[in-house]
Protein backbone atom coordinates (compact mmCIF):
# COMPACT_ATOMS: atom_id res chain seq x y z
CA UNK A 1 0.00 0.00 0.00
CA UNK A 2 2.70 2.00 0.96
CA UNK A 3 4.81 1.67 -1.96
CA UNK A 4 1.55 1.94 -4.15
CA UNK A 5 0.72 5.23 -2.72
CA UNK A 6 4.69 6.45 -2.98
CA UNK A 7 4.38 5.26 -6.63
CA UNK A 8 0.95 7.08 -7.62
CA UNK A 9 2.20 10.49 -6.18
CA UNK A 10 5.44 10.45 -8.67
CA UNK A 11 3.58 9.18 -11.80
CA UNK A 12 1.53 12.05 -11.10
CA UNK A 13 3.24 15.14 -10.13
CA UNK A 14 5.78 13.80 -12.96
CA UNK A 15 2.71 13.95 -15.62
CA UNK A 16 1.70 17.12 -14.05
CA UNK A 17 4.82 18.63 -14.49
CA UNK A 18 5.27 17.38 -18.37
CA UNK A 19 1.31 18.72 -19.00
CA UNK A 20 1.87 20.69 -22.31
CA UNK A 21 -1.22 22.44 -22.70
CA UNK A 22 -4.16 22.92 -20.63
CA UNK A 23 -6.00 20.24 -22.06
CA UNK A 24 -3.71 17.81 -20.62
CA UNK A 25 -3.55 19.51 -17.13
CA UNK A 26 -7.56 19.04 -17.18
CA UNK A 27 -7.17 15.17 -18.00
CA UNK A 28 -4.89 14.80 -15.24
CA UNK A 29 -7.17 16.18 -13.48
CA UNK A 30 -10.01 14.15 -14.08
CA UNK A 31 -7.79 11.26 -14.11
CA UNK A 32 -6.57 11.66 -10.33
CA UNK A 33 -9.33 13.68 -8.76
CA UNK A 34 -12.51 12.98 -11.06
CA UNK A 35 -15.56 10.96 -10.10
CA UNK A 36 -13.67 7.40 -11.17
CA UNK A 37 -10.12 9.26 -10.58
CA UNK A 38 -7.40 7.11 -8.43
CA UNK A 39 -7.06 9.08 -5.70
CA UNK A 40 -11.15 9.48 -5.22
CA UNK A 41 -11.07 5.57 -5.60
CA UNK A 42 -8.20 5.57 -2.60
CA UNK A 43 -11.15 8.26 -0.52
CA UNK A 44 -13.57 6.18 -1.08
CA UNK A 45 -11.43 2.75 0.43
CA UNK A 46 -11.47 4.86 3.63
CA UNK A 47 -14.78 3.88 4.66
CA UNK A 48 -14.07 0.22 5.01
CA UNK A 49 -11.01 0.80 6.74
CA UNK A 50 -10.64 -0.57 10.39
CA UNK A 51 -10.31 2.40 12.84
CA UNK A 52 -6.75 2.02 13.12
CA UNK A 53 -5.73 1.33 9.69
CA UNK A 54 -7.96 4.39 8.56
CA UNK A 55 -6.12 6.77 11.31
CA UNK A 56 -2.75 5.56 9.59
CA UNK A 57 -4.15 5.69 5.91
CA UNK A 58 -6.54 8.76 6.08
CA UNK A 59 -3.32 11.44 6.41
CA UNK A 60 -1.59 9.60 3.67
CA UNK A 61 -4.37 9.88 1.00
CA UNK A 62 -5.29 13.33 1.65
CA UNK A 63 -1.78 14.71 1.68
CA UNK A 64 -1.69 12.62 -1.82
CA UNK A 65 -4.97 14.45 -2.92
CA UNK A 66 -3.83 18.01 -1.39
CA UNK A 67 -0.03 17.36 -3.60
CA UNK A 68 -1.89 16.69 -6.74
CA UNK A 69 -4.12 19.57 -6.34
CA UNK A 70 -1.53 22.09 -5.37
CA UNK A 71 0.58 20.36 -7.97
CA UNK A 72 -2.41 21.29 -11.23
CA UNK A 73 -2.79 24.69 -9.60
CA UNK A 74 0.20 25.62 -10.45
CA UNK A 75 1.23 23.68 -13.76
CA UNK A 76 -1.90 25.54 -14.77
CA UNK A 77 -0.70 29.09 -13.92
CA UNK A 78 2.47 28.40 -15.31
CA UNK A 79 0.58 27.43 -18.46
CA UNK A 80 -1.58 30.26 -18.45
CA UNK A 81 1.60 32.55 -18.10
CA UNK A 82 3.42 30.73 -21.00
CA UNK A 83 0.31 31.26 -22.99
CA UNK A 84 0.24 35.43 -22.13
CA UNK A 85 4.02 35.77 -23.01
CA UNK A 86 4.15 34.28 -26.08
CA UNK A 87 0.58 36.71 -27.03
CA UNK A 88 1.86 39.71 -26.26
CA UNK A 89 5.44 38.85 -27.71
CA UNK A 90 3.02 38.22 -30.82
CA UNK A 91 0.36 41.05 -30.63
CA UNK A 92 2.92 43.72 -31.78
CA UNK A 93 1.65 47.44 -32.72
CA UNK A 94 3.62 49.29 -35.44
CA UNK A 95 3.26 52.77 -34.42
CA UNK A 96 5.10 53.99 -37.86
CA UNK A 97 2.30 51.93 -40.09
CA UNK A 98 0.16 54.43 -41.90
CA UNK A 99 -3.89 54.62 -40.52
CA UNK A 100 -5.47 52.77 -42.67
CA UNK A 101 -9.38 54.50 -41.85
CA UNK A 102 -9.87 57.66 -41.46
CA UNK A 103 -11.16 58.15 -37.82
CA UNK A 104 -15.10 59.66 -37.24
CA UNK A 105 -15.74 63.00 -35.79
CA UNK A 106 -13.84 66.03 -36.51
CA UNK A 107 -12.08 68.70 -34.50
CA UNK A 108 -14.72 72.09 -34.84
CA UNK A 109 -12.75 75.34 -36.32
CA UNK A 110 -13.36 76.55 -32.96
CA UNK A 111 -11.12 74.45 -31.16
CA UNK A 112 -8.95 74.66 -34.10
CA UNK A 113 -8.24 78.06 -33.84
CA UNK A 114 -7.50 78.33 -30.21
CA UNK A 115 -4.79 75.41 -30.70
CA UNK A 116 -3.16 77.97 -33.72
CA UNK A 117 -3.70 81.07 -31.45
CA UNK A 118 -1.89 78.73 -28.47
CA UNK A 119 0.10 77.31 -30.69
CA UNK A 120 1.22 80.55 -31.82
CA UNK A 121 1.69 82.75 -28.60
CA UNK A 122 3.33 80.12 -26.89
CA UNK A 123 6.09 80.59 -29.36
CA UNK A 124 6.22 84.46 -28.07
CA UNK A 125 6.55 83.46 -24.41
CA UNK A 126 2.75 83.44 -23.56
CA UNK A 127 0.63 81.12 -21.31
CA UNK A 128 -2.42 80.39 -20.80
CA UNK A 129 -4.76 81.40 -18.83
CA UNK A 130 -8.45 80.80 -17.93
CA UNK A 131 -11.72 82.29 -15.94
CA UNK A 132 -14.86 81.08 -14.74
CA UNK A 133 -17.60 81.89 -17.19
CA UNK A 134 -20.13 82.87 -14.14
CA UNK A 135 -18.14 85.73 -12.88
CA UNK A 136 -18.76 88.62 -10.47
CA UNK A 137 -19.60 92.16 -11.50
CA UNK A 138 -16.53 93.19 -9.78
CA UNK A 139 -14.66 91.28 -12.27
CA UNK A 140 -16.90 91.72 -15.43
CA UNK A 141 -16.88 95.28 -14.80
CA UNK A 142 -15.61 97.76 -11.51
CA UNK A 143 -12.15 96.36 -11.86
CA UNK A 144 -11.95 97.24 -15.45
CA UNK A 145 -12.93 100.69 -14.63
CA UNK A 146 -16.48 100.07 -15.73
CA UNK A 147 -18.58 101.62 -12.71
CA UNK A 148 -22.32 100.97 -12.10
CA UNK A 149 -23.43 103.75 -13.79
CA UNK A 150 -21.21 103.10 -16.39
CA UNK A 151 -22.82 103.21 -20.13
CA UNK A 152 -20.73 100.50 -21.39
CA UNK A 153 -22.57 98.34 -18.98
CA UNK A 154 -25.78 98.83 -21.26
CA UNK A 155 -23.76 97.92 -24.33
CA UNK A 156 -22.89 94.56 -23.17
CA UNK A 157 -26.63 92.77 -23.32
CA UNK A 158 -25.39 91.02 -20.21
CA UNK A 159 -27.07 87.93 -19.14
CA UNK A 160 -27.56 88.76 -15.34
CA UNK A 161 -28.17 85.86 -12.51
CA UNK A 162 -31.41 86.34 -10.05
CA UNK A 163 -30.65 88.88 -7.71
CA UNK A 164 -29.27 87.56 -4.09
CA UNK A 165 -31.37 87.16 -1.07
CA UNK A 166 -30.23 90.83 -0.01
CA UNK A 167 -31.37 92.13 -3.51
CA UNK A 168 -27.36 92.47 -4.52
CA UNK A 169 -26.94 91.74 -8.14
CA UNK A 170 -23.54 89.93 -8.09
CA UNK A 171 -23.36 86.70 -10.84
CA UNK A 172 -23.12 87.25 -14.52
CA UNK A 173 -22.19 85.40 -17.33
CA UNK A 174 -19.28 87.09 -18.25
CA UNK A 175 -19.53 89.14 -21.23
CA UNK A 176 -15.76 88.91 -22.23
CA UNK A 177 -12.75 87.16 -21.61
CA UNK A 178 -10.97 90.83 -20.36
CA UNK A 179 -11.77 89.65 -16.02
CA UNK A 180 -9.54 86.86 -16.79
CA UNK A 181 -7.07 90.00 -16.96
CA UNK A 182 -8.25 91.02 -13.11
CA UNK A 183 -8.23 87.51 -11.53
CA UNK A 184 -4.42 87.22 -13.18
CA UNK A 185 -3.21 90.46 -11.82
CA UNK A 186 -4.83 89.60 -8.92
CA UNK A 187 -3.26 86.35 -8.71
CA UNK A 188 0.33 86.57 -10.51
CA UNK A 189 3.60 89.01 -9.82
CA UNK A 190 4.60 90.44 -12.97
CA UNK A 191 6.23 90.21 -16.12
CA UNK A 192 2.70 89.26 -17.14
CA UNK A 193 2.41 87.20 -20.86
CA UNK A 194 -0.84 85.79 -20.81
CA UNK A 195 -3.51 84.62 -23.48
CA UNK A 196 -7.09 84.02 -22.36
CA UNK A 197 -9.28 81.92 -25.13
CA UNK A 198 -12.89 80.78 -23.72
CA UNK A 199 -16.74 81.13 -23.89
CA UNK A 200 -18.59 84.70 -23.73
CA UNK A 201 -22.20 85.46 -23.49
CA UNK A 202 -24.28 88.53 -24.56
CA UNK A 203 -28.17 88.97 -25.28
CA UNK A 204 -27.72 89.15 -28.69
CA UNK A 205 -28.29 86.80 -32.18
CA UNK A 206 -28.14 87.39 -35.63
CA UNK A 207 -26.11 86.11 -38.74
CA UNK A 208 -22.74 87.52 -36.80
CA UNK A 209 -24.14 87.39 -33.48
CA UNK A 210 -24.62 83.99 -30.96
CA UNK A 211 -25.66 84.65 -27.30
CA UNK A 212 -22.23 82.37 -26.66
CA UNK A 213 -19.65 82.98 -28.80
CA UNK A 214 -15.48 83.01 -28.50
CA UNK A 215 -13.34 85.55 -27.38
CA UNK A 216 -9.72 85.54 -26.73
CA UNK A 217 -7.57 87.85 -24.57
CA UNK A 218 -4.05 88.56 -24.60
CA UNK A 219 -2.42 90.54 -21.36
CA UNK A 220 1.39 92.04 -20.91
CA UNK A 221 2.10 93.44 -18.21
CA UNK A 222 5.54 94.61 -17.59
CA UNK A 223 8.23 97.81 -17.20
CA UNK A 224 8.76 100.22 -19.79
CA UNK A 225 6.20 98.51 -22.43
CA UNK A 226 4.79 100.61 -25.02
CA UNK A 227 2.37 100.81 -28.02
CA UNK A 228 5.14 99.71 -30.32
CA UNK A 229 5.25 96.29 -28.38
CA UNK A 230 1.42 96.15 -28.93
CA UNK A 231 1.43 97.17 -32.97
CA UNK A 232 4.85 94.70 -32.96
CA UNK A 233 2.87 91.63 -31.65
CA UNK A 234 -0.27 91.70 -32.94
CA UNK A 235 1.27 92.02 -36.41
CA UNK A 236 3.74 88.95 -35.80
CA UNK A 237 0.30 87.22 -34.58
CA UNK A 238 -2.05 88.37 -37.38
CA UNK A 239 1.18 86.97 -39.96
CA UNK A 240 1.10 83.58 -38.61
CA UNK A 241 -1.94 83.17 -38.01
CA UNK A 242 -3.09 84.20 -41.37
CA UNK A 243 0.04 82.50 -43.01
CA UNK A 244 1.23 85.39 -45.04
CA UNK A 245 3.68 88.17 -44.87
CA UNK A 246 1.59 91.08 -46.51
CA UNK A 247 -0.48 91.79 -43.70
CA UNK A 248 -1.20 95.61 -42.99
CA UNK A 249 -2.44 96.97 -39.72
CA UNK A 250 -4.14 100.30 -39.33
CA UNK A 251 -5.02 101.31 -35.49
CA UNK A 252 -7.95 103.80 -35.28
CA UNK A 253 -8.45 105.54 -32.04
CA UNK A 254 -11.14 103.95 -30.29
CA UNK A 255 -12.61 103.40 -26.43
CA UNK A 256 -12.20 100.94 -23.84
CA UNK A 257 -12.95 101.95 -20.55
CA UNK A 258 -10.25 99.37 -19.14
CA UNK A 259 -7.37 100.89 -21.79
CA UNK A 260 -5.96 104.41 -22.32
CA UNK A 261 -4.84 104.88 -25.05
CA UNK A 262 -7.21 102.52 -27.31
CA UNK A 263 -7.25 101.21 -30.52
CA UNK A 264 -9.17 99.25 -32.85
CA UNK A 265 -7.32 97.36 -35.13
CA UNK A 266 -7.87 96.82 -38.77
CA UNK A 267 -6.45 94.54 -40.92
CA UNK A 268 -6.12 94.94 -44.70
CA UNK A 269 -7.99 92.78 -47.02
CA UNK A 270 -7.83 92.12 -51.31
CA UNK A 271 -10.82 91.15 -53.32
CA UNK A 272 -9.98 87.75 -55.16
CA UNK A 273 -13.06 85.95 -57.24
CA UNK A 274 -15.47 87.94 -54.95
CA UNK A 275 -14.85 87.13 -51.94
CA UNK A 276 -12.70 89.40 -49.10
CA UNK A 277 -9.60 87.48 -48.46
CA UNK A 278 -6.99 88.60 -45.34
CA UNK A 279 -3.93 90.22 -46.67
CA UNK A 280 -3.01 93.35 -48.92
CA UNK A 281 -4.98 96.55 -48.55
CA UNK A 282 -7.58 96.92 -50.81
CA UNK A 283 -10.06 97.59 -48.27
CA UNK A 284 -10.12 97.51 -44.39
CA UNK A 285 -11.41 95.36 -41.87
CA UNK A 286 -12.14 95.42 -37.94
CA UNK A 287 -10.47 92.33 -36.24
CA UNK A 288 -9.45 93.56 -32.47
CA UNK A 289 -9.74 95.79 -29.68
CA UNK A 290 -6.92 96.65 -27.69
CA UNK A 291 -4.84 99.23 -25.74
CA UNK A 292 -2.56 100.24 -23.17
CA UNK A 293 -3.80 99.20 -19.75
CA UNK A 294 -5.91 101.84 -18.02
CA UNK A 295 -3.44 102.77 -15.05
CA UNK A 296 -6.68 102.71 -12.68
CA UNK A 297 -7.19 98.86 -13.89
CA UNK A 298 -3.54 97.96 -12.76
CA UNK A 299 -4.40 99.73 -9.37
CA UNK A 300 -7.55 97.78 -9.11
CA UNK A 301 -5.62 94.38 -9.06
CA UNK A 302 -2.93 95.73 -6.51
CA UNK A 303 0.10 96.76 -8.61
CA UNK A 304 1.49 100.24 -8.54
CA UNK A 305 0.51 101.62 -12.45
CA UNK A 306 3.92 103.85 -12.04
CA UNK A 307 6.03 100.49 -11.98
CA UNK A 308 3.84 98.41 -14.31
CA UNK A 309 2.45 99.11 -17.53
CA UNK A 310 1.16 97.01 -19.86
CA UNK A 311 -1.17 96.40 -23.09
CA UNK A 312 -4.21 94.08 -23.64
CA UNK A 313 -6.40 92.71 -26.58
CA UNK A 314 -8.87 91.17 -27.29
CA UNK A 315 -10.48 89.15 -30.44
CA UNK A 316 -13.72 87.00 -31.14
CA UNK A 317 -12.34 83.61 -31.68
CA UNK A 318 -15.08 82.42 -34.35
CA UNK A 319 -15.03 85.58 -36.37
CA UNK A 320 -11.36 84.63 -36.59
CA UNK A 321 -12.21 81.28 -38.14
CA UNK A 322 -14.34 82.40 -40.55
CA UNK A 323 -12.08 85.27 -41.50
CA UNK A 324 -9.74 82.44 -42.01
CA UNK A 325 -11.57 79.64 -43.23
CA UNK A 326 -14.48 81.11 -45.14
CA UNK A 327 -17.83 80.46 -43.44
CA UNK A 328 -20.18 83.25 -43.41
CA UNK A 329 -22.67 82.39 -41.37
CA UNK A 330 -21.91 82.45 -37.45
CA UNK A 331 -25.42 80.41 -36.22
CA UNK A 332 -24.01 77.43 -38.21
CA UNK A 333 -21.17 77.30 -35.64
CA UNK A 334 -23.29 75.79 -32.79
CA UNK A 335 -25.71 74.05 -34.82
CA UNK A 336 -24.22 70.79 -34.67
CA UNK A 337 -24.98 69.62 -38.27
CA UNK A 338 -22.91 67.25 -39.37
CA UNK A 339 -22.12 67.77 -43.14
CA UNK A 340 -21.28 71.57 -41.45
CA UNK A 341 -19.04 69.47 -39.21
CA UNK A 342 -17.48 67.59 -42.01
CA UNK A 343 -17.05 70.35 -44.40
CA UNK A 344 -15.22 72.44 -42.11
CA UNK A 345 -14.05 70.66 -39.13
CA UNK A 346 -10.27 69.31 -38.97
CA UNK A 347 -8.65 65.83 -38.89
CA UNK A 348 -8.24 64.82 -35.50
CA UNK A 349 -4.59 64.09 -36.32
CA UNK A 350 -3.39 67.27 -37.59
CA UNK A 351 -1.93 69.16 -34.82
CA UNK A 352 -1.23 72.76 -35.39
CA UNK A 353 3.09 73.51 -35.47
CA UNK A 354 4.44 76.61 -36.06
CA UNK A 355 7.15 74.78 -38.45
CA UNK A 356 4.84 72.61 -40.14
CA UNK A 357 1.62 75.34 -41.11
CA UNK A 358 -0.40 76.51 -37.88
CA UNK A 359 -3.25 76.10 -40.52
CA UNK A 360 -3.46 72.22 -40.85
N1 LIG B 1 -13.13 93.25 -24.00
C1 LIG B 1 -13.28 93.99 -25.22
C2 LIG B 1 -14.55 93.53 -25.94
O1 LIG B 1 -15.13 92.55 -25.57
C3 LIG B 1 -12.10 93.78 -26.15
C4 LIG B 1 -10.82 94.35 -25.61
C5 LIG B 1 -9.98 93.58 -24.83
C6 LIG B 1 -10.45 95.65 -25.88
C7 LIG B 1 -8.79 94.09 -24.34
C8 LIG B 1 -9.28 96.20 -25.40
C9 LIG B 1 -8.45 95.40 -24.63
O2 LIG B 1 -15.00 94.14 -26.87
Amino acid sequence: MTTDLEQLRSDLLASIDAAAGLDAVEALRVHALGKQGAITGLLKTLGGMSPEERQEQGPRIHGLREAVTAALAERKTSLERLALDARLAAETLDMTLPVDSVPAGSVHPVSQVMDELAEIFADLGFAVATGPEIEDDWHNFTALNIPESHPARAMHDTFYFPPEADGTQKHLLRTHTSPVQIRTMVKDKPPIRIIAPGRVYRSDSDATHTPMFHQIEGLVIDKGITLGHLKWTLETFLKAFFERDDIVLRLRPSYFPFTEPSAEVDVGYSVVNGKRVIGGSEGWMEVLGSGMVHPKVIAACGLDPNEWQGFAFGTGVDRLAMLKYGMDDLRAFFDGDLRWLRHYGFSALDVPTLSGGVGA
